[in-house]
């Protein structure tokens, strides 16, 4: 199995072409999808690809529901009755859920089969279907099972997102900010200054995420730069019931201003993306005002539960300057404190 999968920046163009090649002229395909890629992306699929007109398909829940070794058993009985052997390939047509699903089902059939990811939302575009990790949720812990196990073939197709809804697009569009803000700052200031997301801006971002990931494989180092804001996005997520992006794109508003406070990041990038995200979160009814103490006190012990930290400390990544992303910083529950309640004063 390759160690990372080959990105196809073509589209579904470029991934009829390949699957036309000698390597898949036997391969027999089961297409992993959900009601809304069932209805929304699967016609455009076939339509464009002709290797995949007569594949199998199966339809798993919506979301996170389908991250479950349930789920994964269910597709692993739809494949042995079907007679699938060591040439079959799942197809992950969906976001980031079902390529995660997708990538765990082929890691565990027959030791191991060869996986697409076709993404369709935008977070999974430029994040979930590159790097190689696949997961399940168990135990109520989110993606506690899983395995490094890189799909073969990653197509990014941003026609898909015609369909997509306006808030799962701003959840991808901050992970793409974050991306860009830890990596490359020219990105950054591109991302913040365009209100549509053009598709050429997709791929770019795809290929950092894809260069970052590469260079650390098992997640063990800079990698975890694509952690920036999750720490407090993550407490967010889980305390205000927000969507994921969103709870990000507020959480790295919080690692923006622990970084003017403890590494010197100018104020005037704190300032810039306050102001973005406030736009942002205009349609959503936030209001930074909800950070009070008693929030505050609720929300800390979700961020020392997050996996990235250790020894009881809370280890956040920060920014010297975008570009310029520093792992590991110790930040103290005071120092979170005193960060959220100068936003809920905001
Ligand atoms: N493996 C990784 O490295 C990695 C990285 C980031 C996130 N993730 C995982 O990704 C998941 C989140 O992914 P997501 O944000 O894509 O959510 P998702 O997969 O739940 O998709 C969001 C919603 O959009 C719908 N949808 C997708 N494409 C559509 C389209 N083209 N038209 C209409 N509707 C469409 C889906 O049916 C769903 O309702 C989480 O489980 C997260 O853990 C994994
Ligand atoms: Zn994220």
């Amino acid at each position: 199995m390759e160690r990372h999968g080959k990105i196809l920046y073509g589209g579904l163009r470029a991934l009829a072409d390949e699957l036309g090649k000698e390597e898949w002229r036997d391969a027999r395909y089961t297409i992993l999808l959900d009601e809304n890629t069932f209805q929304h992306c699967l016609p455009l699929l076939i339509a464009h690809v002709e290797a995949l007109q007569e594949a199998e398909f199966v339809e798993v829940p919506v979301g996170e529901e389908c991250k479950s070794l349930e789920v994964a058993a269910q597709v692993w009985q739809t494949l042995l009755e079907g007679g699938a052997d060591r040439g079959h390939v799942v197809v992950d047509l969906g976001g980031g859920s079902v390529c995660d699903l997708g990538g765990y089902v082929a890691a565990g059939y027959k030791r191991g089969i060869r996986h697409i990811h076709v993404p369709t939302s935008l977070l999974a575009m430029v994040d979930a279907s590159i790097g190689g990790k696949t997961a399940v949720d168990f135990g109520g812990v989110k993606n506690s099972i899983g395995h490094f196990y890189p799909a073969s073939l990653i197509c990014i197709e941003p026609d898909f997102l015609e369909t997509l809804p306006q808030e799962e697009l701003v959840n991808g569009q901050m992970e793409m900010v974050k991306t860009a803000v830890v990596t490359d700052s020219m990105m950054f200031t591109r991302l913040l200054s365009s209100s549509e997301i053009p598709h050429n801006l997709i791929k770019e971002v795809a290929r950092i995420k894809n260069r970052v990931a590469k260079s650390d494989p098992y997640d063990l180092g800079i990698r975890k730069i694509l952690n920036f804001g999750h720490t407090f996005g993550h407490a967010i997520e889980v305390y205000r019931q927000l969507p994921h992006g969103l709870a990000v794109g507020i959480g790295m508003r919080v690692a923006m201003y622990l970084s003017v406070k403890k590494l010197g990041l100018a104020e005037e990038v704190y300032n810039t993306y306050s102001q973005w995200l406030n736009g942002q979160l205009s349609s959503f009814n936030f209001q930074f005002s909800i950070f009070t103490l008693k929030a505050i006190e609720q929300m800390l012990p979700l961020m020392h539960q997050d996996k990235k930290n250790s020894d009881g400390e809370l280890r956040c990544v920060l920014l010297q300057e975008p570009g310029a992303a520093v792992i590991d910083v110790t930040v103290s529950d005071n120092e979170v404190r005193d960060a959220f309640l100068q936003l809920s004063k905001s």
